[in-house]
């Protein structure tokens, strides 16, 4: 707990799905609780992993009534929702709050934000000084804006961590879940130090085809043209940290490249 504290008074906190050096070890046990919203699963995969990693507790945040599970239906739900400023009802929670250090808040990402049940959950002030440490999946998003809105929403909470897998990247979970428990303290290990990124440059024609090479499964991104790139060399590969235009919108765009004959993938998107 003590790391976990030193941190959130020294503001060192992790938004994105970006990696940083990080090498806390886990210390005196402390009392987790997964707490997850998730309409098609993915969020639910990652609130196991970390439940199974850190042995803790984990309830689902349920819509009493729920949401279709197809991206419409979900989608036309929630902006009725968003345009009448309702907010859906949940199921009562069986956890209670105040047994836990720690409270993971999971979410998929809609609009770049939080959905709406996690509005219901904050208003019954359930998360009110609390510390809390936002995850979330998203098809590229990253967590930041959510994170940004949970701190305007509950300024009382303590945000000691935050970060979001892409649901196309579950398959690297323990990649990008295990330095964070690592740094919270929570599991044990020793993460990479990592470099920081380069100057920005223009990128290479090399770059330019690993960089629109990441996306060509994700076709949201088609058109987006990358302007400048940094990088830096980790033990697993290449990250790059690309400036994107896409019809005049900016935005960073994070990709690694393996070592090996591996396809190019990129992690976030923060726009
Ligand atoms: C209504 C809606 C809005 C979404 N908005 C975004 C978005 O802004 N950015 C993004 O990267 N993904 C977005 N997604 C994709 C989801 O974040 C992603 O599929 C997530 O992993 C789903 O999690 P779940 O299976 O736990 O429900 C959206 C999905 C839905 C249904």
């Amino acid at each position: 707990m003590k790391n976990l504290l030193l941190w959130m008074l020294a503001g060192l906190m992790m938004t994105a799905c970006t990696s940083q050096p990080k090498s806390q070890k886990k210390e005196s046990p402390k009392k987790v609780l997964v707490l997850y919203f998730s309409v098609t699963n993915t969020t639910k995969q990652l609130a196991e992993y970390i439940q199974q990693k850190t042995n803790a507790d984990i309830e689902a945040i349920e819509a009493v009534n729920p949401y279709p599970t197809d991206f419409e239906g979900t989608a036309a739900r929630w902006q009725e929702e968003l345009k009448a400023n309702t907010l859906p009802e949940i199921k009562p929670l069986k956890a209670n709050f105040d047994d836990y250090d720690i409270i993971f808040l999971g979410y998929p990402i809609w609009g770049d934000r939080y959905p709406l049940t996690i509005k219901t959950l904050i208003k019954t002030g359930a998360l009110n000084g609390k510390v809390v440490v936002p995850f979330a999946t998203s098809g590229s998003s990253s967590v930041k804006q959510s994170v940004v809105e949970l701190k305007k929403d509950v300024p009382t909470i303590q945000v000691a961590d935050a970060f979001c897998v892409r649901s196309a990247l579950m398959d690297k979970l323990p990649i990008f879940v295990d330095r964070e428990l690592i740094s919270l303290g929570l599991i044990e290990g020793e993460n990479e130090v990592l470099a920081d990124f380069s100057e920005m440059r223009e990128p290479t024609a090399e770059e330019i085809a690993l960089f629109e090479q990441s996306f060509a499964d994700y076709p949201r991104m088609n058109g987006t043209k990358a302007a400048s790139v940094a990088s830096r060399t980790t033990s697993r590969g290449t990250d790059y940290k690309f400036i994107g235009e896409n019809n005049g919108a900016k935005m960073e765009i994070y990709v690694t490249k393996e070592k090996g004959d591996t396809a190019p993938y990129f992690t976030a998107v923060d726009r």
